[in-house]
């Protein structure tokens, strides 16, 4: 007997007004949508399954999420509208300007990304000669240590990120119109985990909502002073979309998109033109 049963042995849920909801699975996660169109979550992935795929000579198998383990939650905060926070994300042409010294090993100049349906996949190698420089996690069985990094975006607001070291879901959950809170869960080898640093107790620095598992507070910055001299990924990009969080509340205008920024302008027609796939 299960235990919904046993509480409620008289219950028809047919009386209720339940609405039916969908399920998917994919690379480990379970996908819900209570919408009524049809359509189904394969029609809504699309092809994003084919665009998984081995990038560098030596990779053995794409990234497998079913092999690792979850390493570490990090739930950020950041005051711009969870929009501004995708096409931060999906945007390339920022990386090398923002990121010079943070990504500095990335060779953004062979950044891929391709649509998918409503979504992108995107990899970008690394410089020639350089290899994965993260010495707190193992790189991946079966992932060269010159992956650079791929993910997979999936309308409307989450992530699959990888790197030769870890495999990590970028979640953006609206708060407010102008403010997000960014979920990141980071998996990594289950050899990681014989090498976990040892807890670091102190308040959280502002932007940084949650930090647990046994590496959650390894990839936040407490460091202080500017985000733009901290040589941290997250700070950066949080800096980023405040400020055009900020500009835009202040009227901004919006100027022509580079060649990089191609992705946004897919991002935009999706949101302009969603509507439940039927
Ligand atoms: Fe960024």
């Amino acid at each position: 007997m299960t235990l919904g049963r046993d509480q409620f042995p008289d219950l028809d849920a047919g009386c209720l007004g339940l609405r039916p909801a969908r399920l998917g699975l994919w690379r480990n996660h379970v996908f819900v949508s209570a919408a009524d169109a049809g359509g189904g979550f394969d029609k809504w992935l699309a092809d994003m399954p084919a665009t998984i795929a081995t990038h560098e000579p030596g990779q053995t198998r794409p990234h497998d999420p079913t092999r690792l383990v979850e390493v570490g939650v990090m739930t950020f905060r950041c005051r711009a509208n969870w929009k501004i926070v995708t096409e931060n994300f999906i945007d390339g042409y920022h990386l090398p300007l923002l990121h010079a010294v943070s990504l500095g090993d990335g060779d953004f100049t062979r950044q891929q990304w391709v649509p998918a349906g409503r979504h992108i996949t995107f990899y970008r190698p690394l410089k020639p000669g350089m290899a994965a420089n993260d010495r707190a996690l193992p790189v991946i069985d079966g992932i060269p240590p010159n992956y650079g990094a791929s993910y997979q975006w999936l309308f409307p607001n989450i992530a699959f990120f990888e790197t030769a070291t870890s495999w990590s879901t970028f979640h953006v959950i609206p708060v407010a119109a102008d403010l997000s809170e960014i979920v990141v869960r980071l998996f990594a080898g289950p050899e990681a985990l014989d090498h976990a640093p040892a807890p670091s107790p102190g308040p959280l620095p502002d932007h940084v909502i949650t930090a647990s598992g046994a590496f959650g507070r390894l990839f936040v910055d407490g460091s202080g002073g500017h985000a733009l001299e901290s040589e941290d990924v997250m700070r950066e990009d949080i800096y980023a979309c405040e400020a055009v969080q900020q500009g835009l509340a202040a009227g901004s205008t919006i100027g022509p998109l580079a060649r990089w920024e191609t992705p946004l302008a897919h991002f935009q027609r999706q949101v302009l033109d969603f509507a439940p796939l039927g």
